[in-house]
C-alpha cells in the first residue's frame, strides 16, 4: 500500500518534471514571437530566417560575421565559438533540445544579436529564424 502510494507520487513528480522541461517548443516560441511582432504565425518566413542567418555584418576586427560564423553554413552541424569550443547543432532536427527553453533562447538571442548585429534582434527576426531552423529536415 505504502509502496504503491510512493510509486504513484514519484510518477506524478516525473510527469511534472517532464512537463516543465517541455514547456516550450519551436512551435510555441514561433507563436510567442509572432504575437510579439503583431503578425499571424503563418506569415513567419523560413526564407527570411535563412537570409537573416547567412547575412554578413562588419565585425569589430574589420572582418565579416554572421550567425553562420559560429553555427556554420549548415545548422545541422556542430559549430564552433571564436575560441574553438564546440557548439551543439542549432537545428531541432539534429538537436531536439533546441528551442525548448524560453529563457535560454532569449539569453542567446540577446547575446548573439548584439555580438553580430550590434543591436537586439526584433521579434519578427526571431520568429523567422526559428521558422527556418524548424523546417530543416
Ligand atoms: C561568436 C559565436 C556565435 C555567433 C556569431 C552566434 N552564436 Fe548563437 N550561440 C553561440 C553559443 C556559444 C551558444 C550557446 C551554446 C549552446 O547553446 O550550444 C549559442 C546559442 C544560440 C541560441 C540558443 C538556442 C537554444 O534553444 O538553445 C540561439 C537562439 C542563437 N544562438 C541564435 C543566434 C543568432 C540569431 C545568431 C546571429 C545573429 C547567432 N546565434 C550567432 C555562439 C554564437
Amino acid at each position: 500500500m505504502i509502496k504503491h502510494g510512493l510509486r504513484g507520487g514519484l510518477a506524478v513528480l516525473g510527469m511534472a518534471a517532464s512537463l516543465a522541461a517541455a514547456a516550450e517548443s519551436p512551435a510555441s516560441l514561433m507563436a510567442h514571437y509572432a504575437q510579439q511582432a503583431g503578425v499571424p504565425v503563418s506569415t513567419l518566413s523560413p526564407a527570411r530566417g535563412e537570409a537573416f542567418y547567412r547575412a554578413t555584418h562588419p565585425g569589430r576586427d574589420g572582418g565579416k560575421q554572421s550567425c553562420a560564423t559560429c553555427h556554420t553554413d549548415n545548422p545541422r552541424q556542430t559549430g564552433k565559438t571564436r575560441v574553438g569550443k564546440p557548439i551543439e547543432p542549432l537545428a531541432p532536427a539534429a538537436n531536439p533540445q533546441r528551442f525548448t527553453d524560453a529563457a535560454k533562447v532569449e539569453k542567446w538571442f540577446r547575446r548573439n544579436c548584439k555580438d553580430v548585429l550590434q543591436r537586439e534582434c526584433t521579434a519578427q527576426e526571431k520568429g523567422d529564424f526559428i521558422a527556418w531552423l524548424n523546417q530543416i529536415k
